[in-house]
């Protein structure tokens, strides 16, 4: 399920908006000057092969990268797997990753092909959650101020576009302001 969930940066439990319609979505993000749009969504995605997934979305891929900014165009993966005992470790590693506010140096740029994930975005007196579903691209511009939650078992497929190879690094701010906010799990309760 598509969610956005607009808090106060002060008080999370002070919630100024929530939807599941992705029109609502799209509209009060882009008041804040971040991209949210909808492409259709690959049957079996999460079991499809990284090469037949970026052939399938080539021309939305192209329509994107028109200005051919993103250099950089790669697939993130993560499904759970109970039958490895390093698993647990692997998913908590993945997910305390960017857990913590950040901002980068370029538009944080991701499709979900299969699965989904929670991006905050850190705007000014408010707090965007944005639980990205299969089907969603979401464009957080460079500088923005975020957190991401795959939630405790990650489960998805990204498309990453960058501009340059380390586009992924984060710039943290050491402010723990992700801790007093509710987590993916949280948001779908
Ligand atoms: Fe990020």
């Amino acid at each position: 399920m598509t969610l956005l969930q607009v808090m106060a940066a002060d008080n999370a439990a002070d919630v100024r908006v929530r939807t599941t319609d992705t029109a609502e979505i799209g509209a009060e993000l882009s008041k804040h000057g971040i991209a949210f749009s909808r492409w259709e969504v690959l049957p079996d995605a999460a079991t499809t092969d990284s090469d037949t997934l970026l052939a399938h979305y080539a021309p939305r891929i192209a329509e994107l990268n028109a200005s051919g900014r993103y250099e950089h165009i790669d697939i993130a993966r993560i499904h759970p797997d109970d039958d490895n005992p390093d698993w647990p470790a692997t998913a908590a590693g993945a997910r305390t990753k960017f857990l913590d506010e950040h901002r980068h140096a370029e538009d944080e740029v991701r499709f979900f092909a299969a699965g989904r994930g929670c991006f905050y975005l850190h705007i000014d007196d408010a707090v965007l959650a944005t639980v990205c579903e299969a089907g969603d691209l979401l464009s957080v511009p460079a500088g923005t101020l975020h957190w991401f939650d795959m939630g405790p078992r990650p489960d998805f497929v990204a498309i990453r576009f960058f501009e340059e190879a380390d586009g992924w690094i984060g710039d943290f701010t050491g402010d723990k302001i992700s801790a007093g906010f509710p987590t993916l799990d949280e948001l779908l309760a």
